[in-house]
């Protein structure tokens, strides 16, 4: 059901943990699974993404997820970062099983946030990124999925 990369990001996840005085912390949730993400992301003067560290409580689609998107955006600027969408994420984890696409939102969700905090806290704007919800269902309907 589930990839080699999802298994191994899965038990051998990346980049676990949070860094101190981050330049940008972002959290989401989703309400109908109850899992909840956090991302960390130290980002230097030139606006590179020099470190970034994750905490996930919540299912294993998810914890991969978290993985490789920590994996993807370490190293590239804040554009880049911002093309690393749930889609790249799948992409390099070699897919995801259909139930389990909307675990990897909370991964770009989380990116964004903690982007946004980034931006906030230096009253700046990136192109593109959008205030973040709290909930990645934050304003849908109840409709079941
Ligand atoms: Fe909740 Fe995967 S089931 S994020």
């Amino acid at each position: 059901m589930y990839s080699e990369k999802v298994m191994d990001h899965f038990q051998n996840p990346r980049n676990v943990g949070e860094i101190e005085d981050a330049s940008g912390v972002g959290t989401v949730g989703n309400a109908k699974c109850g899992d909840i993400m956090r991302i960390y992301l130290d980002i230097d003067g030139d606006g590179i993404i020099r470190d970034c560290k994750f905490k996930t409580f919540g299912c294993g689609a998810a914890v991969a997820t978290s993985s490789m998107a920590t994996e993807l955006v370490k190293g590239k600027s804040i554009e880049e970062a911002m093309k690393v969408t749930n889609k790249a994420v799948m992409e390099a984890l070699d897919g995801l099983p259909p139930v389990k696409v909307h675990c990897s939102l909370l991964a770009e969700e989380a990116i964004h946030a903690a982007l946004w905090d980034y931006a906030e806290k230096h009253g700046i704007k990136i192109e593109g990124l959008k205030e973040p919800k709290a909930d990645i269902h934050e304003g849908e309907g109840q409709e079941e999925y």
